[in-house]
């Protein structure tokens, strides 16, 4: 066990030593260098863009030939290379990569769209793009990684790890709340500071410490009545200082209103560079020479301007590009199809299988497929058109196609192979479609939506959906097919939610999302079982009207100036399935909800506190995920955490995503699964403290289950934050096991290890082969002597509560989690307790001194907490 730890530790620091090119400080030093020797002028081309979007990439920065500097080319972002005119790969947009729930594989995205922007010679890659998704109607969701800050974060990471190990700096955007399209260069993002901290600011805090992002995009909006790119406490102290982010802040286009403001503030680069769009503004910007006569005049600073440089160099030097850097090239060739396969079929998601309907299989041998969005995805400007399959959706963050697949082509090919017909209906007629279902053995219809950046009508949907209706006439087609066929599958390719008027008459459905060029091949796999469903849904699926928070199309105001639209974070914490929870409405589907074509169960939770000296600084739990059913397939368990219900932490969400994997299993194979939960992860904001902070306590609660919607298992950990419980003598980072369910020490030892010698030995940490403890600096299995439980030595895990369901001649039973458990049934005649100890934790000898209450009692004594007995 422990062996297996230290490689992997071991492992860690390899691969992070032959990642990581050179350290912050190291490319400080050097960026510092660079810099002592240029004039201001030439600082000034470094911080300003030129060729205002005129030029190659949509943003440059100017070579400096005396320094034998290249400049610098941005470009968007986020589903591959924008303007590659097809010379690399069309990706999967940010929210169908968020579907997968596949750490490795969103690292394997950025990595691989990392060597595609590399091989161009673009310095940075305008990704990703990190905003939460409020209201499923806000244009660009489907950029953005879903509702939940967490899951944002950890897509963030991976994809800006990638990116940057591939040599290519990141922007991660829009910083920070830019949800909704209308007004969004003319309104502001109001909410309180805990609500900003951990809900908005939170995937790009996890981007920037974890991932390093060498850059970030400050957003088109104004929080708290103070444009971003003016907001210094947005920027300055919550970015640079807060998180210690030591790459650039670079405006979105022509957010820059100002020189002073937008400088002052913390903005390092002002991109494009000219005051507004087109040709007649290059060479004139807010910046440029105005930054010298404002030095001039005292109005900014020579060191802001030579660490707004410093910052950007250093970037540079970090991610190893003031060497031999390609030259830029749009049109350099680089794919990856596979990688991108791989993503777009793991985004699909099963959302409903009545009968298991799906897979497609032999027993059906005539298919019909109708609708013009499974017919090839059509092509124009920013992809503002939608004749056809809706792969991306419209704007800035769009791919040029290559390479597309379309699901009618692909579904006949692989129809083909198992001898089924395919008939098609690929227009959105209702009566065609009708005419071609009527007698297919299977329907499966093809309905569509899109939205996208605001500065782009489409079907008069300026950006934001106005509805979430389907296109086209999508229900009528879905009504008038499934009135025929009682085996309609519906597939829907949106941005997120749509309006399911068709949910109780077709027998399966499937969101495919914005799969990009591998959309057809996706859909196939799935349809026919060659790709077992594996998607999830990273936002809540529910009606319109019942969401948090809605977009608003207020009329159009002018871009940065004092009169905003104001749009109001009332929901605060609130978002997505924490709205859900705190309403107590269950949504059609809930955030992570995925269907496989095998069913899983989970079992045998146990979790425990990390800690140091007397600090909380993580948390680890610890289960069996089973396939029980007859196929392989990969299921997602998601842990959820319930804060301590303590008067600090005031009204907070019921739970909180905070760690998930992704888990292949063949039929009927078992896993051991441990995720863990950092300290960060453990705190909320404190807006006193200005920080981060792990409350004191109370509860912790752990969920882990499928979704937010199925959390089958359950226990409950005593937060010892702040006191010696659980602290190891050495003051090390194990921590006590105070919610393991006591179900998997059956006493017999066959780890390798010793059983502990000392039989009163305190727990360090608790895997599935029980409870371990150090010994002369040795790990040993605390092994007792007789079974903990009856039930353990029958296959069953011991209760952690008591409520006695049914009694035989073994003992007492109980059912928990829909699983029996056997009650420890030892009594303590002295004290009158009916159970000696509850989830670790003696009873108390005294009864006089209550310290605590939740559900028990709770005292201390040789400090150490324990449970009062009436
Ligand atoms: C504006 C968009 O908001 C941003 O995402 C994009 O990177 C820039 N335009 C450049 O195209």
């Amino acid at each position: 066990m422990k062996i297996q730890n230290i490689l992997f530790a071991l492992g860690c620091g390899l691969v992070s030593q032959t990642l990581a090119v050179i350290s912050w400080e190291e490319a400080d030093k050097k960026a510092s260098s660079f810099v002592s020797d240029l004039s201001e002028a030439e600082k000034i081309d470094i911080v300003t863009g030129y060729m205002n979007m005129q030029g190659t990439c949509v943003g440059n920065i100017k070579p400096n030939s005396r320094k034998n500097f290249k400049g610098l080319c941005l470009q968007d972002g986020p589903a591959g290379v924008r303007f590659n005119e097809g010379t690399s790969t069309t990706w999967q947009t940010g929210i169908n990569s968020a579907a997968t729930f596949n750490k490795d594989l969103l690292y394997k995205i950025g990595k691989d769209q990392g060597a595609e922007f590399y091989a161009k010679g673009i310095n940075v890659a305008l990704a990703p793009s990190m905003n939460i998704l409020r209201a499923p109607a806000s244009g660009r969701v489907w950029e953005n990684f879903g509702e939940d800050p967490y899951l944002s974060g950890v897509c963030g990471t991976q994809i800006t790890k990638g990116m940057q190990d591939s040599g290519v700096i990141v922007s991660a955007k829009h910083y920070v709340a830019n949800d909704i399209e209308h007004n969004r260069e003319a309104s502001t993002s109001n909410m309180d500071e805990q609500t900003l901290m951990e809900i908005h600011v939170e995937p790009f805090y996890r981007t920037v410490t974890e991932g390093e992002a060498g850059s970030v995009m400050a957003s088109y909006n104004a929080v708290n009545g103070v444009y971003v790119v003016q907001n210094k406490k947005v920027l300055t102290e919550i970015l640079k200082e807060g998180m210690n982010f030591q790459g650039f802040i670079v405006s979105d286009w022509w957010a820059i209103h100002d020189l002073e403001g937008s400088f002052n503030a913390g903005v390092d680069m002002n991109m494009p560079g000219g005051k507004a769009w087109g040709p007649n503004y290059i060479n004139d910007s807010f910046w440029g020479s105005n930054i010298s006569n404002a030095i001039r005049s005292g109005k900014v600073s020579s060191a802001r301007l030579d660490d707004a440089v410093k910052r950007i160099i250093r970037s540079m030097y970090k991610m190893n590009q003031m060497g031999n850097f390609p030259n830029v090239n749009l049109r350099a060739q680089s794919m990856h199809t596979e990688t991108h396969r791989q993503a777009a079929t793991e985004s699909q998601i099963l959302l409903k299988n009545d009968d298991n309907v799906l897979p497609l299989t032999k027993k059906y041998r005539k298919i019909a497929v109708i609708g013009k969005d499974a017919d090839k995805a059509e092509s124009c400007t920013d992809t503002a058109c939608t004749n056809g399959n809706i792969i991306q959706g419209f704007g800035s963050g769009t791919t040029d196609f290559t390479g597309i697949t379309d699901p009618y082509s692909s579904i006949k090919n692989r129809a083909s192979k198992e001898g089924i017909t395919v008939v098609g209906s690929i227009s959105d007629s209702a009566n065609e479609g009708a005419n071609a279902a009527r007698d297919a053995d299977v329907a499966i219809v093809f309905v569509r939506a899109t939205s996208g950046e605001e500065y782009i009508v489409v079907d008069n949907n300026k950006g934001d959906r106005n509805n979430l209706d389907l296109w086209h006439g999508g229900n009528d087609l879905v009504k008038s097919v499934a009135a025929v066929n009682k085996n309609t599958i519906v597939v829907i390719h949106a941005p997120a939610t749509v309006n399911l008027p068709f949910i109780n008459n077709v027998k399966a459905i499937i969101h495919a999302g914005m799969p990009g060029a591998e959309s057809g091949n996706a859909i196939a796999s799935v349809l026919f079982g060659d790709h077992n469903p594996s998607g999830h849904l990273p936002f809540t699926w529910a009606k319109r009207e019942e969401y948090c928070c809605d977009v608003s199309y207020p009329g159009e105001l002018p871009h940065g100036g004092d009169s905003k639209t104001t749009y109001d974070y009332k929901e605060g914490l609130f978002v997505g399935y924490r709205w859900f929870d705190k309403k107590g409405t269950k949504p059609i589907y809930p955030f992570g909800h995925g269907l496989s074509y095998t069913t899983f169960e989970y079992s045998n939770l146990s979790s425990s506190l990390v800690k140091s000296g007397t600090e909380v600084t993580g948390l680890k739990a610890t289960f069996t995920v089973s396939n029980t059913g007859s196929v392989e397939g990969a299921t997602v368990p998601m842990l959820f955490l319930g804060f301590p219900n303590v008067s600090e932490m005031g009204d907070y969400p019921v739970r909180n995503l905070k760690a998930f994997d992704k888990i292949n299993l063949k039929a009927g194979e078992s896993k051991t699964v441990t995720l863990e939960v950092d300290q960060h992860g453990l705190s909320y904001y404190n807006t006193n403290k200005k920080k981060f902070v792990v409350p004191t306590g109370g509860e912790y609660t752990v969920y882990v289950g499928k979704s937010a919607g199925d959390l089958p298992l359950k226990v409950t950990l005593k937060n010892t934050q702040g006191s010696n419980e659980g602290s190891s003598a050495g003051g090390n980072n194990n921590g006590d096991n105070n919610g393991n369910n006591n179900g998997n020490n059956n006493g017999s030892n066959n780890t390798g290890y010793d059983c502990c010698a000392d039989s009163n030995a305190r727990v360090q940490y608790t895997d599935e082969s029980g409870n371990w403890s150090i010994e002369n600096g040795n790990w040993c299995l605390i092994c007792p002597e007789k079974p903990q439980c009856f039930s353990i030595s029958l296959g069953y895990p011991c209760c952690q509560g008591n409520t006695v369901v049914y009694t035989d001649k073994d003992g007492k039973w109980g059912l928990e989690n829909g699983q029996w458990c056997g009650i420890a049934d030892i009594p303590s005649p002295s004290t009158g307790c009916p159970y000696q100890t509850k989830n670790g934790y003696p009873v108390c000898k005294t009864t006089t001194t209550v310290v605590y209450t939740d559900s028990d009692k709770w005292g201390v004594e040789n400090g150490e907490w324990c449970i009062m007995c009436n």
